[in-house]
C-alpha cells in the first residue's frame, strides 16, 4: 500500500512520525512531534539503514514490505543502538530471519544485550566497504556522537551520508522528507534544542567525528531525526561546528527562581543592567515555568548566563538546583556569569551559586547582589550593575581556543 519517497535512485525513505510521544527519553517535550528515520536501498542487494522506535513497529514493517515486494531484506545496517533506532531489531529479524546485521563491535555486543539477538552479524570495522551493487557503503565510526557504538555509513556512489542521530532535530516531516521541498525554519531551534540536550556533552567527540568526515563529498546528509538534508547541508555543518565548539553568541541569559516576586524583581532590574550596556537579545526564564530543555538550548545559544535563586531550607530553590546539574552534566563552555539571589533569615543561595561558577571555571562578574527580603534601593543598583558588567564581559569576550574539541 504504501509509496514510499525516492530521496535518490533506489534509496527510499521508510522511516515514521510520532506525534503521541509527549516527552522524548521521558524528559523533553515534543511541541512538533518527532521523525524516526530509516532508508531502505534496493539494488542487487537490499539494506535497511536503521530502524525505529518499536511504538511505530507495525507500519513500519508494511512500508519495507511494501517497497521490496516479495524481495529479502539483506542487510540491516545499525549506526545507533539507542532504542528509538534500534527498537525494532528484533521485529525485523522475525520478517526476515537470513537478514545480516552490520555493525561495529559495540554495536553488536548491544544488540545482544538489549535484544537477545545473535548470528546473521557481520562485524565491520573504521573504513570498511559494503558493496550491494551500484551502491557501496563505507563504514566510519564515529563514537560518542553521542553513545560509543555510534558509526556513520557513507553511500559512496551517491555520495549520501547515513549520520545517525548528527544533525538531526525534533520535529516530525510534514508531507516531505527532503529539505529543499518544505519549509524548515520550525528545525533550527530544535536542532538546537536537540544538540544541546542530547549530544550537549560531547563537543570533543563532535568535533573529531566533523573533523573525520571533511574529506567527504555530501549530496545528501540523511539523519535519523528530522529532514533529508541537501540544500542546507553546509547550514546544518556549521551549526554543528559551531555548538560543539560552545561558540556562543552576543546574548545574556537571564534565570531566576522565586516564589513571591522578590527575586523575579530583582532578575527584571538585572535585565535592564544588561539592555542599557547595549545588549539585544535578552532572554529572562522563570526556572519554574520555562522547561528546562528550552533553558538549556538558549544557554548553548548565548554567552552570557546569569542566575538569581532565593535561599530555600539553607540551600539553593530546588528548581535551580536541578538546572546547574544539567549545566555541568554538559560540561557548558565558553560563558561568562554573574548570580543574584534573595533571603528570609539566612543566605545560602548565592553562595551555592558563586561555588558552582568555580567548578565551571566561567568569568564571573564582581558585583553579586544578596538581599535581604524585599528589593531596597542600594540592592536596586546593585542589581543594574551587575547587569551592566556581565553585558561588558560578554562583549569583550574572547573564546578560549582550547575548548575547540
Ligand atoms: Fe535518536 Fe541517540 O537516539
Amino acid at each position: 500500500m504504501f509509496q514510499n519517497q525516492e530521496i535518490t535512485k533506489g534509496i527510499f525513505y521508510v522511516g515514521v512520525n510520532d506525534r503521541q510521544k509527549h516527552k522524548f527519553e521521558n524528559m523533553l517535550p515534543l511541541p512538533y512531534g518527532v521523525s524516526y528515520n530509516s532508508y531502505l536501498i534496493v539494488d542487487e542487494k537490499t539494506a535497511l539503514v536503521d530502524t525505529v522506535d518499536i511504538g511505530m513497529g507495525d507500519i513500519f514493517i508494511e512500508k519495507i514490505q511494501s517497497q521490496l515486494q516479495g524481495r529479502s531484506l539483506d542487510y540491516l545496517i545499525i549506526n545507533h543502538m539507542e532504542p528509538d533506532h534500534s527498537g525494532s531489531i528484533k521485529l525485523i529479524r522475525k520478517y526476515y530471519p537470513e537478514m545480516i546485521i552490520v555493525g561495529n563491535n559495540k554495536t553488536l555486543s548491544m544488540v545482544e544485550g538489549y535484544y537477545g539477538v545473535t548470528g546473521n552479524v557481520l562485524e565491520v570495522a573504521d573504513g570498511e566497504t559494503l558493496s550491494l551493487g551500484t551502491h557501496k557503503l563505507q563504514f566510519h565510526l564515529t563514537p560518542m556522537v553521542h553513545w560509543p557504538e555510534t558509526m556513520m555509513t557513507y553511500e559512496l556512489t551517491e555520495k549520501i551520508l547515513f549520520s545517525g542521530d548528527a544533525f538531526g532535530c525534533f520535529g516530525t516531516l510534514d508531507g516531505a522528507v527532503l529539505d529543499r521541498n518544505m519549509n524548515v525554519d520550525k528545525y533550527w531551534d530544535e536542532m538546537t534544542r536537540y544538540y544541546a540536550n542530547i549530544v550537549g556533552k560531547y563537543g570533543a567527540p563532535v568535533q573529531k567525528a566533523l573533523k573525520k568526515l571533511t574529506p567527504l563529498d555530501l549530496n545528501y546528509i540523511c539523519s535519523t531525526h528530522g529532514p533529508v538534508w541537501s540544500e542546507y547541508i553546509t547550514e546544518v555543518v556549521d551549526m554543528y561546528d559551531q555548538l560543539s565548539r560552545y561558540e556562543t553568541k552576543e546574548g545574556v541569559v537571564i534565570v531566576y527562581g522565586s516564589m513571591y516576586g522578590n527575586t523575579e524583581l530583582m532578575a527584571e532590574t538585572v535585565a535592564q543592567g544588561v539592555a542599557e550596556s547595549g545588549i539585544k537579545d535578552i532572554i529572562i526564564h522563570n526556572v519554574s515555568k520555562s522547561d528546562p530543555s528550552v533553558i538549556i538550548q538558549d544557554i548553548f545559544k548565548y554567552r552570557g548566563l546569569i542566575i538569581g535563586s532565593p535561599t530555600y531550607c539553607n540551600e539553593l530553590y530546588p528548581e535551580v538546583d536541578s538546572l546547574l546539574g544539567k549545566i555541568e552534566l554538559r560540561g557548558v563552555k565558553n560563558h561568562v556569569f554573574g548570580c543574584f539571589g534573595s533571603y528570609t533569615w539566612a543566605s545560602a543561595a548565592v553562595k551555592r551559586l558563586t561555588s558552582f561558577v568555580e567548578t565551571m571555571k566561567w568569568p564571573s562578574a564582581e558585583v553579586t547582589v544578596d538581599e535581604k527580603q524585599g528589593l531596597k534601593v542600594d540592592n536596586y543598583q546593585s542589581c543594574l550593575e551587575l547587569g551592566r558588567q556581565v553585558a561588558t564581559m560578554v562583549k569583550n569576550y574572547v573564546s578560549d581556543p582550547s575548548h575547540c574539541g
